[in-house]
């Protein structure tokens, strides 16, 4: 499909779910945000091993197969250098006698490589995660890939032996080059690690923050709060603006990130707490506890609002509520059960940011308004 056809034919998938799930029978007007160019966008790809004889191999899932990889030798909708990057990869680990993990007998050893680009350096950050095994074959590649590919700034190794098939090691080790990525998205500067949450399209990012900066229209009086807040890039855009931010993220690794992404811009007004949202908002606590909240942004994962967070984000009060989706059908339900719990609650502006071409993905900015 060409790409302004992917883009209609995303607005009215789009439009279609919030009307059947959503229950809305007017919409205001969806706006669109497309990419100028919708190639090499991704700012993080989690490709995976697989064995094709006695080769090893590298690449993506096939559609709905947990087992058979297929092999592929570039990635378009990643920055060229990832794909350079790939490909020296499976070269070099093809020169061990070691197999890539099999998930339906529990053996082998290469796992995934994570790689991850930086929109302002233009530096990558591998994670190699294996099964358990030795270090050797790891040295021997901490030498080789920076060679190879020179764009390569960061190398860690991952160990996970756990069945399940996500890329989430349990030991880390540093192996090459600087510890972290350096990344940039406006004015704020931050740091990416292995394990950190970042947005996946490194070019329309932006874009997002700073509709969300104006949608805020924050006077310096306001307190804000960041809710799956992720490394605090939402929340430190706002703080420029507002008196008090406070992002809650359930990831430790992002919540110190997002306190040292906050030293980094020498930004003071903000603080972050790790622990689930619907933890922290059970009987209201975090509101009671901390200053009254005139905006509310949310940026769930896939699943949406966790079904206890309704009822304490909507007894806040907050006058303005912004919800960041990258998932349609649960963005529907999840206004439909917060506006009809709470009538005078009116979707003012939607706007689609293309942030995924040529997938069905799509990324959603809604801002509520108490009327
Ligand atoms: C879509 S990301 C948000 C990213 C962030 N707003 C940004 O722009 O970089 C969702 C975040 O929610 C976190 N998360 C998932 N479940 C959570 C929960 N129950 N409570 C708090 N945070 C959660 C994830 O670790 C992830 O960082």
């Amino acid at each position: 499909m060409a790409y302004p056809a992917q883009v209609e034919w995303r607005k009215e998938r789009l439009v279609e779910v919030l009307r059947r799930e959503g229950g809305f029978r007017e919409l205001p007007p969806v706006e669109a945000v497309p990419m100028e160019d919708p190639w090499g966008y991704r700012s993080k790809m989690e490709f995976s091993f697989g064995q094709d004889g006695d080769r090893v191999t590298l690449g993506l899932h096939e559609r709905a197969s947990f087992r058979r990889i297929v092999d592929i030798v570039s990635c378009p909708i990643a920055p060229p250098a990832v794909s350079d990057l790939l490909l020296a990869i499976k070269q070099a680990v093809n020169q061990f006698q070691l197999t890539a993990y099999n998930p339906k007998i529990h053996q082998g050893f290469w796992r995934y490589a994570v790689i991850r680009a930086s929109l302002k350096t233009g530096g990558l950050m591998l994670l190699l995660v294996t099964n358990e095994g030795s270090r050797e074959p790891l040295d021997a590649l901490a030498r080789e890939l920076p060679r190879a590919v020179p764009q390569l700034a960061s190398f860690w190794w991952g160990v996970s032996a756990r069945v399940s098939d996500v890329a989430q090691p349990e030991r880390l080790m540093h192996l090459a080059g600087s510890e972290v990525l350096e990344d940039g998205v406006g004015k704020i500067r931050f740091e990416v690690r292995p394990t950190n949450f970042v947005q996946p399209n490194l070019l329309l990012t932006g874009q997002i923050y700073e509709a969300i900066r104006e949608a805020a229209a924050l006077t310096g009086q306001e307190a804000v709060y960041d809710l799956y807040c992720g490394t605090g890039l939402i929340a430190l855009i706002l703080a420029e603006r507002a008196r008090a931010v406070v992002g809650v993220e359930s990831e430790a690794e992002n919540v110190a990130s997002a306190s040292r992404n906050a030293a980094l811009n020498g930004i003071t007004n903000v603080s972050f707490l790790g622990g689930k949202v619907e933890d922290l908002l059970r009987g209201r606590s975090l509101f009671k506890a901390g200053p009254r909240p005139s905006l509310i942004v949310v940026d769930p994962p896939r699943a949406g609002l966790h079904k206890e967070v309704y009822g304490p984000l909507l007894q806040a009060a907050a006058p303005r509520i912004l919800y960041l989706s990258c998932n349609p059908v649960s963005l529907a339900r999840d206004l439909k059960v917060l506006r009809e719990r709470d009538s005078s609650l009116q979707v003012e502006k939607v706007t689609l940011f293309d942030f995924f071409p040529h997938t069905a993905h799509l990324e959603v900015l809604v801002s509520l308004r108490r009327g």
